[in-house]
């Protein structure tokens, strides 16, 4: 402090500060434009609908080029919207096309067909600009919205996770530790969040919500305002707190300042709010920014008369920019897609029918010519099987059940013309378990192919994380049997047919578990489910019956692997294909005679394959209590398949060796 008196002499040093601010805030305005932060990341789905989409980009970077502006590219792969995002040197082509604007605050995609391609571009300048991607409007077919001034009304863009635990303890201001952003159905709805306590233990609650309809049996009042004041509901349950409010993410930051204003009323002003919490910022930033510029004059004189005394001084500075942070948590979308333009899916032949859909292998074209295609599969759903659809539509949007042994989602459709809703997804040639056990024979390594990955994807549907620690919703699928199961080119498999699942929530009631009623296939249901009596207390009960259902795929599996030495034609558990098993009858069975399939003697014969059976009997016990967990099969499994090296006379043993005309896997 002295040795600023000492420079500016006699001024003083109030003058000195005044003159630093003057000058600090001038220089602010003269300095060139600060290098822009824009959101970066390689190709990823986007979470679109209307005529927006938002991308699920978690990195910022700040741009390498003083010039640089945000930039994003936009194309449909296999029906997913994919966004790329990144710094451009507006001097530079976009992916080699020259864009009319790089000024706009709004990155407003337009249409470019490139060769075979067609791509969406924009660029815009300003904060993160590319995170919210707007569709122009002469060539977009994809939207006809109404209303706002250029014709477009915009969906709003809310947090949105549902129900989640919450370390919020309705004080002051709190975070929704939400991090799933999502562009609202409807252009009608706004922002909302709801905190109450369940069992003791605090939740929140954020989504999109039309005010038109009530949201707990309340009326909102105070849609329109900017920010989300939380007010008590009264006439609820004791700590019960709701907000709503019409601003781009503005559900993810909850003022309990004035909870004590009931939900009925005059809408509250949130200038207070704003003035409180914004203002004293912003005369910190002021005073910093002045103190910073104060600084930095004082320093670099220092600098030139230390370096003109001959001493070269060096400044270090480590800079953690924001792309320096690694971020494992890119891949939120919450795949919600709703782009209301079809896709060119020309349906081929059906491969599937099941109990509310039927399933067509399909061709998803990608080009202008019939040549450029790629297969997938079609779920259709007739008009009254909308339940179906939406439950089934609902658990592939969880961006986190995205799993090598899940079947993988692309999208949903309503086609309402035709009064059908569809999911589209990858398509399997080798088609269901059931069909390929029944026409191959498979030696010890295609038993712990198969085997090994059915459990990989029943223990990731039932996980509380991913396999990268994020959390996510236990799923159970209510329906494993081998006609549920798909196998991949590779020889793995993968789950399908959600239609039965339930998201396990930790705050699902007794009664909520119980309404979802005795369901799936009598064949393959664990004694619990045929008498139900199921423990509804305990989530976990759920994952134990499918745990029981993945034993009898498991011994499906097994019985056709010809390291045992005869393998038997493929028959399904508890009998001939094609009878129908009732519940009464598999009553008698599972629960009065304790019956199992059988394991023959000659399962022995093979190491691998006789702890391989011991794990079996674990996963069918009669005792839900006892049986493993799919984790611990994945594990037995990758101890079982190290430890036993595959005979090879086994695993070459021909099938017609084995006295039928299958072929050997
Ligand atoms: N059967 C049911 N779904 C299928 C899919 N995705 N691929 C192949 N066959 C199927």
């Amino acid at each position: 402090m002295e040795r600023v008196m000492e420079r500016f002499g006699s001024v003083g040093f109030g003058s000195v500060l005044l003159v630093c601010l003057v000058s600090g805030a001038s220089a602010l305005l003269h300095t060139p434009n600060p290098q822009s932060v824009c959101k970066s990341c390689d190709p990823q789905p986007a979470n679109c609908r209307s005529n927006q989409c938002i991308t699920s980009c978690s990195v910022s970077k700040t741009c390498p080029g003083p010039d640089d502006v945000c930039a994003a590219v936009w194309w449909r792969k296999a029906g997913v919207v994919m966004v790329e995002t990144k710094c451009h040197d507006p001097k530079q082509p976009l992916n080699g096309v020259v864009l009319d604007d790089y000024s706009s605050s709004d990155c407003v995609l337009s249409l470019k067909v490139m060769n075979t391609s067609v791509l969406r571009l924009c660029a815009c300048t300003g904060r993160e600009c590319n995170k919210r991607l707007l569709l122009s409007k002469p060539d977009d077919q994809i939207l006809p919205t109404s209303e706002n001034k250029e014709g477009f009304k915009l969906a709003q863009v809310c947090r949105f996770c549902d129900i989640e635990f919450t370390a919020c303890n309705a004080t002051d201001v709190c975070e929704s530790s939400c991090n799933i952003t999502s562009i609202c159905e409807n252009p009608r709805e706004v922002c909302v969040s709801a905190w109450r306590r369940n069992k003791g233990k605090p939740i929140m609650e954020t989504m999109c919500h039309n005010p038109a309809l009530p949201f707990h049996g309340q009326y909102l009042t105070d849609y329109n305002n900017s920010v989300c004041l939380m007010k008590q509901v009264k006439g609820m349950e004791d700590d019960f707190y709701i907000c709503s409010c019409n601003q781009e993410e503005c559900n993810d930051r909850l003022f309990f300042t004035d909870v004590s204003a009931p939900t009925e009323g005059v809408e509250k002003n949130p200038l207070p709010v704003l003035l409180v919490s914004v203002v004293p910022a912003l005369i910190a930033v002021v005073v910093l920014l002045s103190a910073f510029y104060c600084y930095h004059v004082f320093h670099q004189q220092n600098l030139k008369a230390t370096k003109t005394k001959g001493i070269d001084s060096e400044t270090c500075a480590i800079i953690m920019s924001d792309d320096d942070r690694s971020d494992s948590s890119s891949a939120n979308a919450n795949s919600l897609n709703h782009n209301t333009e079809l896709l060119p899916i020309q349906l081929d032949t059906i491969v599937g029918k099941g109990r509310f859909a039927e399933v067509y292998r399909a061709k998803l074209k990608q080009g202008a010519t019939d040549e450029s295609f790629q297969m997938v599969a079609v779920k259709i759903f007739p008009y009254e099987e909308y339940a179906s659809w939406k439950t089934e539509w609902e658990i592939f949007s969880d961006a986190e059940l995205r799993h090598e042994n899940v079947l993988q989602f692309l999208t949903a459709e309503d086609r309402k013309a035709e009064r059908r809703y569809w999911l589209i997804t990858a398509y399997h040639e080798r088609g269901n378990l059931q069909e390929f056990l029944t026409e191959h024979v498979i030696g010890w390594d295609g038993l712990c192919r198969l085997g090994g990955s059915l459990a990989r994807g029943v223990a990731h549907l039932h996980a509380d994380r991913t396999p990268c620690g994020r959390p996510k919703v236990a799923i159970v699928h209510r329906d494993l049997k081998s006609v549920n199961v798909l196998v991949k080119s590779d020889l793995s498999c993968c789950l399908c047919d959600f239609g039965l699942s339930l998201r396990l929530h930790n705050f699902m009631t007794p009664e909520e578990l119980a309404n979802s009623g005795q369901v799936g296939t009598a064949r393959y249901m664990a004694p619990e489910v045929l008498e139900s009596r199921m423990d509804l207390e305990n989530i976990e009960s759920f994952k134990q019956a499918d745990v029981y259902s993945m034993a009898l795929v498991l011994w499906e599996i097994t019985s056709r692997c010809s390291a045992i030495g005869d393998s038997r034609v493929f028959v399904s558990p508890f009998g001939k294909l094609k009878d129908h098993l009732c519940v009464e009858s598999m009553k008698d069975d599972v629960i009065r005679d304790r019956l199992r399939p059988e394991i023959p003697a000659s399962w022995t014969n093979h190491a691998g394959v006789h702890l391989l059976s011991s794990t079996i009997e674990e996963c069918w016990d009669h005792d839900p209590e006892a049986r493993v967990t799919a984790q611990c099969v994945v594990e037995r499994f990758s101890e079982i398949s190290s430890a036993v090296i595959s005979p090879l006379s086994a695993d070459t043993k021909s099938a017609q060796d084995s006295g039928n005309d299958e072929e050997e896997i």
